[in-house]
């Protein structure tokens, strides 16, 4: 995959399985044999607009793995950017600064917008409630790693589709593999936007539990906070999913739970120890995927 001479990584639209299987293929390799210092003297900038745990911890851990340094921010108060300055403005001299950005930023489309500036390759790790595109690849990574395939399953996403970037990059990514059945429920308030829904075939429903059974995928995303206008809202809606044990129960033994992580109310720490629970393992695929992704921005391989 080459569709853009920086090799910027902004969404998944136009990557290809192909492009997929080597990533893994590369990610796979460094939980086997370990990592190697393939990006020594480089410098990666980590622009964080938006807070993040894993994302950022991620991608800074798999930059040291491969031997690279690693500058940046992790809050706006600290920056320009609470001085008035421009997305562009800081993209531009960020770039003087370092090989490749790894950007957070709650605007939809401020992704796009800094790669346009940018004359370092830029990878979005997520742009509001639009796109997350290295947590699909860390996902997608972490069903072959689960199930060992990517074709042929059924995955069930739970909880706010309207405003999950994870769900929305998954769920249209999951176009490139074959027979793959996608069920998303949510509050009829928070469904998958319409967009995705014409864009790819999978059906909308507000109940989970008629597909524990013979979901092969369950996969939690908590409600949105942040991207709700009242509190009010958000207060209604925020408790409207909670995997419990008996629920788990219902699941095929070999069936996984995944989640991007932070959980609220509905990933119960009770469920943490059933086979099933596989979210703090796709927590640590992070590292390999994201380095993989690394080394690709950067030209160690195509
Ligand atoms: C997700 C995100 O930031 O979109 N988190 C993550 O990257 N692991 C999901 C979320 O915040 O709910």
């Amino acid at each position: 995959m080459n569709t853009n001479p920086l090799n910027h990584y902004i969404t998944t639209d136009g990557i290809t399985r192909d492009w997929l299987e080597r990533l893994f293929k590369r990610a796979r390799s460094f939980v086997d044999k370990g990592f190697v210092h393939t990006l020594p003297e480089k410098i990666i900038a980590t622009c964080f607009f938006e807070p993040s745990t894993r994302t950022r911890l991620s991608f800074t851990a798999a930059a040291h793995r491969l031997g690279a340094n690693v500058i940046g921010f992790d809050t706006t108060s600290s920056t320009s950017t609470s001085k008035g300055e421009t997305l562009e403005d800081t993209i531009r001299m960020v770039s003087s600064y370092c090989d490749a950005i790894v950007m957070r930023h709650p605007e939809t489309g401020s992704a796009a917008q800094a790669a346009a500036v940018a004359t370092v390759p830029v990878i979005n790790a997520g742009d509001g409630n639009n796109a997350h595109p290295s947590q699909t690849a860390l996902d997608l990574f972490t069903i072959q790693q689960g199930i060992g395939r990517l074709d042929d399953f059924t995955i069930v996403m739970v909880g706010d589709m309207l405003n999950s970037r994870v769900a929305h990059s998954l769920a249209t990514t999951l176009g490139l593999f074959r027979n793959v059945t996608q069920v998303w429920v949510s509050p009829q308030a928070l469904a998958m936007p319409r967009t995705i829904q014409q864009q790819v075939a999978g059906s909308v429903d507000t109940t989970y539990q008629p597909y524990l059974a013979t979901a092969d995928i369950v996969m939690m995303t908590r409600v949105q906070q942040e991207r709700f206008a009242n509190k009010y809202d958000y207060e209604k809606l925020k408790n409207s999913y909670c995997l419990s044990l008996e629920d788990v129960g219902q699941m095929k033994p070999e069936a996984k739970i995944i989640s991007p992580l932070p959980r609220t109310s509905e990933l119960p720490t009770t469920i943490d120890h059933q086979a099933q629970a596989y979210y703090f393992q796709q927590a640590g695929f992070g590292v390999p995927v994201r380095a993989a992704l690394l080394e690709w921005v950067l030209g160690v391989w195509q």
